[in-house]
């Protein structure tokens, strides 16, 4: 069947009709090329059919959440049986208790887990535990990290005020010095330190933080007795099984998980340390759907599998066969590709492209070959993929290769002045 997305297209101009913007935050394909998809019809394994009923290999993995594969067997089955005895009730299953104990057992730092629903909402909990340990106000986190869409964190101003970032204080990510400004500009105020595992900003190039700097952070925040705060929402797990920071042997205070660890059924967690296990009772914090015990079951499964199986070798010996694959392609066509992060998280962008036309241009060929690639945002390889998807891939990325060095010089520049504005913000 040809690649077509007309039954997209009326999508979108419905969605317009009723939905601000036809669609908003980050699955909107507001910033990614004109053809992309915005609604899709199913998904199964490391595989996306969209509304049109192409089917893609996902690399988004739902930027995230999808770890075993969508619609893992053995996770759903969890999840179903649990759904036949109640999810949202007048108070939480025990799976709740089973859930809590699991996630305490596989995180080193961790003495005491809270559930959420969102990423942001265990990261807003995180900086609300940490001001109710110390008593002070003032949070540190890396210039331009995404920590989730609140008001202290989004990275959009509107309808934000100079109020809710009053209490929030930049440094670059990986760079002591600037940390060390950070602290005296939060003058005897300071209540936390956010890092995230690895510098995974859009549009940009990701960068693993060196050990020394994760042994600053630590030793800044146990000098000034605060809490240090390692934002695992988006690489939990596909790194390590415990805290992404234990590879390098830097243990926080407080953690926070989203995306995977229910392996897309909706939950989030904060974890923490004794220490903190006072502050972390005093806050309030809640939510009508918080403690539906569904996600919880699934979560229980999801952790079992992160415990028993090669999912995470796996990846990242997928991630390695991509990579080098992509390599010598862009190499034989005459291009030369930025692929920077864990391989099993890849980040992929062009050398020499500063409106970023060629990445775009290449995405969007390697979509209508049945492979959905994202130009700006990393990636996520899943445990459902096979060297034998890898390979249907890279046979889709060279034919992409092909049409983008036979259209070089006629590639239109990048006219999204979303793009534009997030490219300079970038740099
Ligand atoms: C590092 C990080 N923290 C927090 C969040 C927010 O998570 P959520 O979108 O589930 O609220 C995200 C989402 O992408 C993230 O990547």
């Amino acid at each position: 069947m040809p690649w077509s997305n007309d039954k997209n297209s009326e999508l979108v101009e419905r969605a317009r009709r009723v939905i601000p913007g036809g669609m908003y935050g980050h699955e909107s394909t507001a910033l990614l090329p004109a053809d992309f998809p915005q609604f899709f019809s199913r998904a199964k394994g490391a595989r996306l059919w969209d509304v049109d009923g192409n089917e893609y290999i996902d690399y988004m993995s739902a930027y995230g959440p999808n770890l075993f594969g969508y619609g893992n067997s053995d996770i759903d089955a969890a999840a179903r049986k649990q759904a036949e005895f109640g999810d949202t009730m007048t108070g939480p299953s025990h799976v709740m208790v089973d859930l809590a104990e699991a996630l305490v057992s596989m995180i080193s730092h961790a003495d005491w887990a809270m559930f959420c629903k969102n990423g942001g909402d265990a990261t807003t909990m995180a900086m609300t535990t940490a001001r109710a340990y110390s008593g002070r106000r003032k949070i540190i986190v890396a210039v331009g990290a995404y920590h989730g869409s609140q008001p202290w964190c989004t990275p959009n101003r509107t309808g934000i005020v100079d109020d809710d970032r009053r209490n929030i204080i930049t440094y670059e990510y990986n760079n002591i010095e600037t940390l060390e400004a950070a602290v005296r500009q939060a003058d005897g105020d300071l209540a936390g330190i956010f890092a995230t595992p690895f510098r995974h900003e859009v549009f940009s190039d990701q960068m693993i933080p060196s050990v020394e700097f994760a042994q600053a952070v630590r030793k800044i925040c146990d000098a000034q007795d605060v809490a240090l705060i390692v934002d695992d929402v988006r690489a939990g797990f596909r790194l390590a099984r415990d805290c992404s920071w234990s590879i390098l042997g830097v243990q926080p205070d407080i953690s926070c998980w989203g995306k995977a660890i229910a392996n897309g059924h909706p939950i989030s967690s904060m974890v923490g340390s004794h220490r903190f296990y006072a502050a972390a009772r005093s806050i309030f914090a809640t939510g009508s759907f918080w403690f539906s015990a569904v996600p919880m079951a699934a979560g229980v499964e999801t952790l079992r599998l992160i415990r028993e199986t090669r999912y995470l070798e796996q990846t990242v010996e997928l991630g390695d066969r991509l990579r080098a694959g992509l390599h010598e392609q862009a190499a034989a066509f005459g291009f030369s590709l930025r692929q920077t992060g864990p391989s099993q998280m890849p980040q992929i962008l062009f050398h020499e492209d500063p409106d970023m036309r060629l990445g775009y241009a290449w995405v969007s060929n390697a979509l209508k070959h049945g492979v959905y690639l994202h130009p700006y945002h990393n990636m996520f390889l899943n445990a459902a993929m096979t060297a034998a998807d890898i390979d249907q891939t890279l046979q889709a990325s060279e034919r992409a290769f092909a049409e983008l060095k036979a259209d070089r010089t006629r590639i239109p520049a990048n006219e999204n002045p979303l793009v534009l504005a997030r490219l300079k913000l970038a740099r």
